[in-house]
């Protein structure tokens, strides 16, 4: 099969994890009969500095062109870099925002789970990190405070900044039906949180998402209020299958999340439309501090990688084979520095990709 990817390499550590993911996606390619054609394009301040722009129209025409997008980072240094000096609209993140729009990808899907070889790395109780985890935080993309009007003003004097959060029904339809729907090939269990007991527009989230629910029987569904859900994210991760919920509360949680299986390093992400499309990248930042360094952890979009096999190529034993092969490489005891622990053996970003690679059957 022909696999059509564009890639963003991005900026900070973004270059050298991707340049891993592909490594390990051409030893896919190599052992099961697949064609890899990656184009690269610019986004963040690695477009910025060549375009003075954080994403060019013709790169979203070649993202659109590609079967799916694989991203590593974007952004640096949000006190030091000249990239924020800018107006908010030409900074790296705008960049992220607007292919998100312009591509539709109203579902990100965020899973976390905590692997037993990375137990030690888990920061919660043993009694509690003992139970393990597994869940899926499905978080609406394009909505809410991100896209809601904003301006900052001048009132008699006094400053003022106003942002806008909206919703609309079809706009929760959609993403309530994503997460029922993964849910379903799960374990069959959705927590939507929100915050009814405040907004408004989470009173309408509630009702749509429990319209949607009467067409999945089979899945328990329960409402949570979004402080409460931070709360028991730390308390007893165990709880929670499928996560529900819209932008800002899933950028926060999902962060939170993170944390608990102990390395941002290791959480993949899809951003999906309703087509197969979509765009894959690790759930953590640029690392401006350690980009160039071979120190990075690449596993978060080696398994990115995994992702886009799975949902956009609906390539599931091939995906397998990645997802096996970073578990085995983890049972080895290599470790990247962010999850390093005693008696394991360090590695850079490079001998990962390698290491993984190899594994891959
Ligand atoms: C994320 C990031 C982005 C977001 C930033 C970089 C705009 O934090 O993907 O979680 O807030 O969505
Ligand atoms: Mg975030």
């Amino acid at each position: 099969m022909d696999l059509r990817i564009t890639c963003i390499p991005g900026d900070g550590i973004g270059p050298e994890i991707v340049a891993e993911a592909k490594k390990v996606l051409d030893k896919v390619a190599e052992k099961y009969g697949h064609q890899m054609k990656y184009t690269d394009i610019l986004m963040g301040g690695a477009s910025i500095d060549a375009y003075g722009v954080p994403l060019t129209d013709e790169a979203i025409a070649t993202a659109k062109a590609a079967d799916a997008v694989l991203m590593g980072s974007i952004g640096g240094n949000t006190t030091t870099s000249p990239w924020y000096k800018l107006p908010p609209n030409l900074r790296p993140e705008a960049g992220l925002l607007k292919i998100r729009k312009a591509l539709n990808l109203f579902a990100n899907l965020r899973p976390a789970y905590l692997y037993e070889e990375l137990a030690g790395a888990c920061p919660l109780k043993e009694e509690i990190s003992s139970q393990g985890f597994d869940m899926l935080i499905m978080r609406e993309l394009t909505g809410g405070l991100y896209f809601g009007e904003r301006k900052t003003i001048e009132e008699n004097g006094v400053k003022k900044a106003i942002d806008t959060l909206t919703y609309d029904e079809n706009e929760i339809r959609r993403i309530a039906i994503k997460g029922f729907d993964v849910a379903m090939k799960r374990r069959k269990k959705v927590t939507s949180v929100d915050k009814a007991n405040v907004l408004d527009s989470s009173r309408l989230w509630r009702k749509v998402v429990e319209e949607v629910a009467k067409d999945y029987p089979e899945v328990t569904l329960e409402h949570m209020l979004v402080d409460n859900c931070a709360m028991q994210l730390v308390k007893d991760p165990a709880q929670f299958d499928v996560i529900l919920t819209e932008n800002m509360f899933g950028d926060i949680l999902s962060d939170e999340a993170s944390m608990v299986t102990g390395s941002i390093g290791m959480l993949s992400s899809a951003s999906l439309n309703d087509t197969k499309f979509g765009l894959y990248e690790p759930s953590h930042g640029s690392a401006p501090d350690i980009a160039g360094l071979d120190v990075a952890n690449p596993i978060a979009t080696i398994l990115s990688a995994s992702m886009m096999l799975r949902y956009s190529f609906d390539l599931d034993k091939e995906a397998d084979a990645i997802d096996a092969a970073v578990k085995k490489v983890l049972q080895d005891g290599f470790r990247t520095g962010d999850i390093m622990s005693e008696g394991c053996t360090k590695v850079g970003c490079k001998k990962m990709g390698d290491l993984i690679a190899e594994r891959i059957i």
